[in-house]
Formats: structure tokens, C-alpha cells, sequence
């Protein structure tokens, strides 16, 4: 039975959480008390099987309708978000622990991907290329690439999804999605609103939920069925679903861990500065992968940049994230709260100094406060190279920016950077290929908040993935090159003369 609040929130969107699958129950814990609230099942291995044959035997003919006819399925399911939104966010809300706002915002960016997916819908296209021959033509051309595996982590449950999914379907593709299994009834619902919309426009198998843990994960990384599966989650649980799919040839487009840093120099705008990284490592409980994790700060204003942040951390509420006024909710796990414990302990025993916060709150939930870290040098600081998914901040002072660059670009990950400055030559500097070696680099705009327009994604161990705007389109589908003789001769390519008639 979902609890009332769930009960509540499911009514005014018009879906049932369903028991999706036949297998085990998947729990669904609020993190702000630690009381379950709903369930749904996971899909058994039979299940599985079906449900990628049904979505297969869909692909036959939705690869065959107009692309822009496709673009008006994401219009429709576009238009039904933008009626549920509040409700939607406010199931974001309750599993992950996001406050109001960014549940709203999460689902705001389902729409906008889906905005930008039906404009796509009539832009998908290939290239013509000079050919050598004569009465020849080269082109290029896009075709969907088949059944397209989902595989979306707790801290975005529905909008990393829509980010793939949408691009997916307009592309051409049938899309399996495994979500969190931490957040089923999120997932569910999104799946209820998918199957409005397919029943309206014959697309049922378009959009098929497979909810499970990581076993099921297995199943898609391993089904040669499908030709790509794109993973948002952990280093560690990228690495395995990269080798798995790699072994059988597949494509992956994966999204891991990042570590992003911040880099405040001397002649920075200090008021944008500290709004920004307050955002950046305090929202969603610093667990975003785009979370500012590190900041470096030129020595000449790192006393007062630290004395401002720590009083705008002093300003943030912590509670419930659906009560008005509150800016962090809670941890999303125990563990998530026993992995920020660890990282902290780590910090101090590395010579780190807590300035502010770093306590566990002694209350129902899993609630920490964000901590302020003055960290020694970076090299020295290993805590500072990993990724805790939690609200830490570790503060470097640096001398200067090829110090700053240095230290930022050292760790293994490359998602989200950002810097600080007035000073047109820093920020080039940071924007250049001597500078930042992230996917994403900032110039006075924080490392987390990235808009659906431009490609979602970073370098080394982040993955290399792109997804969401620019071409990103183009990972979900398969590229076929052409050529075509109008002629009546048979030129080959480099000249090449092949027996009698042949020409050199
Ligand atoms: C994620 O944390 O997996 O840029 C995605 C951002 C959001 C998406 C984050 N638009 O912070």
C-alpha cells in the first residue's frame, strides 16, 4: 500500500504505481523518515524476454514512420508533463529527497528535452559529399538503430531518462528502461503517462518500463539485442556495464562520477561566485554528478570567498524538501549518510579542517549538514579525488591559475568545471585546450544546472557519453554512407583499372 502522501500524489496524476513485474518487491523509502512508501515489482528474467520482443516487433514499423510523425508522440507526452508537472516533481521529490524546486526543475527539463525532440523530428539529417567520380553521388544518412537500453540512477529518475528516451524515439528507436531501484514509483509513473500517450498513437512497446536491480542491468548489458545501452551511474558500475557490453560488440553511451571543481581567481565577481558554488554543492545534497565537489581559490580573496560561503551555508535550511523554505533535503540511503561520515573522517585525518557543518542530524531520515573542507594541497588530499555523492566541498588555496588548472585537471574524472574571473585571458585560458579538461567548462556559471540544449557529458573516467542537445542525436542511431552512379560507366575509386573495360 503506498502511504497517503504517495497515495495522494499518484491520484492527481492520474496513474497507478502498478506492481509492474512478477519478481522481488522494490521499495520505495522515503528518505525523509525512513518509512517505506510504496513498492513496485521487479520484472522476472521471462518478463524481461517478453517485454524486449514485444518493443522489437514495435521497432518494424515505428523505424518506418516519418520521423516527424514520431516527433508528435514527444509533443504528446511533452504536453502531458507539462500538465502533471507539479505532481511528478512532487513524486521526485518524495523518493529522492530533492526539495519542491528541483523536483519541478527535474521535470521541466523531461519537457524541454521533449521540446527540443520534436523540433528534431524534422532536422535529422545527413550529409552530400563531394564525390571523385564522375555522375556519382555520396551521401550520408541516419537510420534508427534498434532497441535502445535505458539505465537511469536514483539523483535524476526521470530526466536522464527523458534525455535518452526522447532523443530515442524520435530518432527512431524503441526504448527499455531500467531505472533506479531506488526510485520505482518516479519511474512508474513517467511509464503511465508513456502509455497514455503510445495508446493514443499506436506506439505501445515505444516506451517499455523493466524495473530491477542490478541483475536486470546484466540482462541489458548482455542482450545482443540491443545494439546500445546508455548508463548513467557510478565509475565502478559504468566500468562493468562497459565491459559487458563491449564484449558482445555493443555501443555504450555511459555518464559517470564526476569531480567538479570551481576556480575562483583574485579579480572574480565574488557575489556570483559564492551563489554559485553554494548551489553547485549544496543543492540536491550535493548529489548531483555535476556537484561541486573541489574549489580553488587564488590566494588574494580566499579568506573573504570562505568567510562568504560559509555564512551562505549558515542560511541553509534542512528539512523536508517539500516544506517552503527549505534549500537541502535529506541523503538519499543509510549508506549515502555512512559514506558522507567516512568522507569526512578521511578529510580530517588527511590534515583537511571542517569550517562548517559535517554533522549527521539526529533525526528520522537520512539528513547530514554540507561541509566546508579547507583541504592542504591537492596532491597531498586523496579524499578530494574520489567522488562522494554527498554535500562536501574540499576549499584549495592556489597562487595562481596554472596551479589551479593543475590540480583540477589531476583527478581521474572530467565531467563539470567552472571558473571565475573578469579577466577575458583566464577565461579563454580555461576555456582553451590548455585549460579545463571536463566535458562541461563554465565561465562565471556553476558546474551543476547544465541546460538541455547543448551535449550532457564528460572525458576519462566520466565515460566520454553524450547525451541530451547539440548532435547528441546522432549515438542513437546508425550511420549509413551511399554512393550512387547515375552514369553509365563503372569509374572505380583511386583510379584503380580492373580488367577488360576498365578505365585507369
Ligand atoms: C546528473 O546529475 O546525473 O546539469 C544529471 C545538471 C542537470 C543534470 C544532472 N541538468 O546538473
Amino acid at each position: 500500500m503506498p502511504s497517503e502522501r504517495v497515495k495522494a500524489v499518484l491520484d492527481r496524476l492520474g496513474v497507478a504505481a502498478a506492481d509492474e513485474g512478477g519478481g522481488e518487491p522494490l521499495e520505495s523509502v522515503d528518505p525523509s523518515t525512513g518509512r517505506i512508501q510504496g513498492r513496485i515489482h521487479a520484472v522476472t528474467r521471462v518478463q524481461y524476454d517478453a517485454r524486449v520482443a514485444a518493443a522489437l516487433r514495435r521497432f518494424e514499423e515505428w523505424r518506418m514512420r516519418p520521423a516527424p510523425k514520431r516527433g508528435e508522440v514527444i509533443r504528446r507526452l511533452g504536453e502531458l508533463l507539462r500538465a502533471h508537472k507539479e505532481p511528478l516533481g512532487e513524486l521526485v521529490s518524495l523518493e529522492t529527497g530533492k526539495i519542491r524546486a528541483e523536483g519541478a526543475g527535474e521535470v521541466q527539463e523531461m519537457i524541454d528535452i521533449c521540446d527540443f525532440a520534436v523540433g528534431l523530428s524534422r532536422q535529422l539529417h545527413g550529409l552530400t559529399i563531394a564525390s571523385e567520380r564522375p555522375r556519382h553521388r555520396l551521401t550520408e544518412q541516419w537510420h534508427p538503430l534498434g532497441a535502445v537500453g535505458i539505465v537511469t540512477a536514483f539523483n535524476f529518475p526521470v530526466a536522464v531518462w527523458a534525455w535518452n528516451a526522447a532523443l530515442g524515439a524520435v530518432c527512431g528507436d524503441v526504448c527499455l528502461w531500467k531505472p533506479s531501484p531506488l526510485t520505482p514509483l518516479s519511474s512508474a509513473a513517467v511509464q503511465g503517462l508513456c502509455e497514455t500517450v503510445a495508446a493514443e498513437h499506436g506506439a505501445e512497446g515505444v516506451f517499455t518500463l523493466l524495473p530491477g536491480g542490478s541483475e536486470a542491468g546484466g540482462w541489458l548489458s548482455d542482450d545482443p539485442r540491443l545494439p546500445l545501452v546508455s548508463f548513467t551511474g557510478s565509475i565502478a558500475a559504468g566500468r562493468t556495464v562497459a565491459a559487458r557490453v563491449a564484449a558482445r560488440l555493443g555501443r555504450t553511451i555511459l555518464e559517470l562520477g564526476g569531480n567538479n571543481g570551481v576556480i575562483v581567481l583574485d579579480d572574480a565577481d565574488l557575489d556570483l561566485a559564492v551563489r554559485a558554488i553554494t548551489f553547485g554543492a549544496v543543492g540536491t545534497a550535493g548529489q548531483r554528478c555535476t556537484s561541486t565537489r573541489r574549489l580553488f581559490v587564488q590566494r588574494g580573496v580566499a579568506r573573504s570567498a570562505i568567510d562568504r560561503l560559509v555564512s551562505a551555508y549558515r542560511t541553509v535550511r534542512i528539512g523536508d524538501p517539500l516544506e517552503d523554505g527549505v534549500l537541502m533535503g535529506p541523503l538519499i540511503t543509510r549508506a549515502a549518510v555512512d559514506r558522507y561520515r567516512a568522507a569526512l573522517a578521511a578529510a580530517r585525518e588527511q590534515g583537511g579542517k571542517v569550517v562548517c557543518g559535517g554533522r549527521v542530524l539526529e533525526r528520522p531520515g537520512n539528513f547530514v549538514e554540507p561541509a566546508v573542507v579547507l583541504a592542504p594541497r591537492h596532491d597531498a588530499f586523496p579524499i578530494a579525488w574520489e567522488e562522494t555523492f554527498a554535500p562536501i566541498l574540499y576549499v584549495f588555496e592556489v597562487a595562481d591559475l596554472d596551479e589551479a588548472l593543475r590540480a583540477h585537471n589531476a583527478v581521474p574524472q572530467g565531467l563539470s568545471s567552472a571558473i571565475f574571473t573578469d579577466s577575458i585571458r583566464s577565461a579563454e585560458l580555461f576555456l582553451s585546450p590548455a585549460g579545463s579538461d571536463c566535458g562541461i567548462a563554465n565561465v562565471n556559471a556553476g558546474t551543476s544546472g547544465a541546460e538541455i540544449g547543448g551535449a550532457f557529458g564528460g572525458e576519462k573516467e566520466t565515460g566520454g557519453g553524450r547525451e541530451s542537445g547539440s548532435d547528441a542525436w546522432k549515438g542513437y542511431m546508425r550511420r549509413q554512407t551511399s554512393t550512387l552512379n547515375w552514369g553509365r560507366d563503372l569509374p572505380l575509386a583511386q583510379g584503380i583499372a580492373f580488367g577488360p573495360g576498365g578505365r585507369g
